[in-house]
């Protein structure tokens, strides 16, 4: 047995490459499934897992799960080519195997991990982790977004070399699976943000449900389907992109404060007009169900769109079929003692390509949008989001092949 120190210190690229070749085919060996028995009658989720191999990382079309945190990390100066494929490789592992419900080598917590609960671990790659691997196939689109006139930024919230998206639908999962990956990553970098968020919880509401905001909308209407071929179109990587990426995605991470104590000062209609939807349904100000195409060219009978100029519905959307975008946010709200809520939308965009896709968009939005009145960007970083690998691949190892 590899020690865990012997793991995560230098020169034992050897032994992790040994360690993990003979474990991610079966995940079994120090695997330990302590899982209780599910009572009759009794409708568990805790064991249902997501499968971690795949041509696509999980995490992206996977149903979102009610938990979501976004850790990102710097990796050190000493980190070389190398060492960065050892991490990679090493995480990789822990991610197969915390994904499925089994212990990581040298977890001390078996029983925390027992229950994956629709675990699923999404790895992302900043600029400063590309270039390391191989600066030659460099997404053009890998770079911090252009300043917008609305942000706020605090580099607190801002960028990061490598970053893991994990989520699941019990919160001790999650904690548990983030204190492992931050435990491997020690040797390699060090934590420079993480931001945790949550949705309904499961068995809330119906699976399919599109989540509601903190403002109280239905958040997430217009996205493309998992699963189809519009969805497929707008995120996975196609073959403008760099070779390593197909099959992979990029991340926009904006952390968006939301002012709820303002926004309860705006009486309902003026809330349903700020977006062009109702806040019961969804539906659009000119339909009665959530799915009904919204009327653009509809008007009141003053002769004022019903949807209106400044709605958000209206900025966001466009006629170019490029620019569309995949949201699969998280709300955050944390109480704090004297002042208003720390609140609002971990906004979380994937699409093929930054710069054709979420740009365009961003900046309309910029220019006009209602929203803007209660909503302020106060965090933002770009990942490129690597392919999913086989048992026995790591991820990100096209990155190093390319
Ligand atoms: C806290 C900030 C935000 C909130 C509360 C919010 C909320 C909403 C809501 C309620 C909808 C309507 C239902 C739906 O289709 O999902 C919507 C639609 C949309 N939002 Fe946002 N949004 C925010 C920020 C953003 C940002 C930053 C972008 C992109 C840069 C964006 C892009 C879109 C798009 C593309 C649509 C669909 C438009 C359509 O085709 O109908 N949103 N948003």
């Amino acid at each position: 047995m590899v020690s865990r120190r012997h793991l995560l210190t230098g020169g034992a690229a050897a032994a992790i490459a040994g360690a993990v070749a003979g474990v991610t085919g079966t995940l079994s060996v120090t695997a330990m499934n302590t899982a209780a028995p599910q009572p009759a009658g009794e409708q568990l989720f805790g064991d249902e897992r997501i499968p971690f191999f795949g041509a696509h990382q999980a995490g992206i079309a996977t149903a979102p799960p009610a938990h979501g945190t976004f850790l990102a990390f710097d990796l050190k100066e000493s980190v070389d080519r190398e060492s960065l494929r050892r991490a990679l490789v090493l995480l990789t592992d822990d991610a197969a195997r915390l994904t499925q419900g089994l212990t990581p080598l040298a977890d001390t917590e078996a029983e925390l991990a027992a229950l994956p609960a629709r675990l699923t671990i999404t790895f992302g790659f900043g600029p400063r982790l590309v270039s390391l691997a191989n600066p030659r196939v460099m997404p053009a689109w890998l770079s911090p977004l252009p300043a917008f006139g609305i942000d706020r930024l605090q580099p607190g919230w801002c960028d990061g070399d490598l970053l893991l998206q994990v989520c699941a639908d019990d919160a001790l999962s999650v904690a548990h699976a983030c204190r492992m990956l931050v435990k491997d990553m020690r040797a390699f970098g060090t934590l420079r943000w993480s931001q945790g968020g949550f949705r309904r919880a499961a068995g809330a509401e119906a699976s399919g449900t599109t989540m509601r905001n903190l403002f109280g909308q239905v958040d997430g209407t217009a996205n493309p389907a998992p699963g189809s071929a519009g969805f497929d179109e707008v995120v996975w990587a196609g073959a403008e992109a760099p070779g390593w990426l197909t099959g992979g995605t990029s991340l926009v991470l904006r952390r968006i404060a939301m002012s709820l104590d303002r926004w309860d000062e705006l009486d309902r209609s003026g809330r349903e007009l700020a977006v062009g939807r109702t806040l019961s349904t969804g539906a659009p100000l000119t339909g009665t169900k959530e799915t009904d195409a919204a009327d653009l060219d509809a008007v009141t009978e003053l002769g004022l769109p019903v949807i209106p100029a400044h709605a958000h519905l209206r900025r966001a959307r466009t006629d170019n079929p490029r620019e569309r975008i995949f949201r699969r946010g998280y709300n955050y709200e944390h109480m704090v003692a004297g002042s208003a809520p720390e609140a609002g939308l971990l906004f979380a965009s994937y699409q093929a390509d930054v710069s054709a896709q979420f740009i365009p968009i961003q900046k309309r939005l910029d220019t006009l949008d209602i929203m803007n009145v209660w909503t302020t960007p106060i965090g933002s970083a770009v990942f490129a989001i690597p392919p999913g690998c086989e048992e026995g691949g790591f991820v990100g190892e096209s990155l190093f092949t390319d």
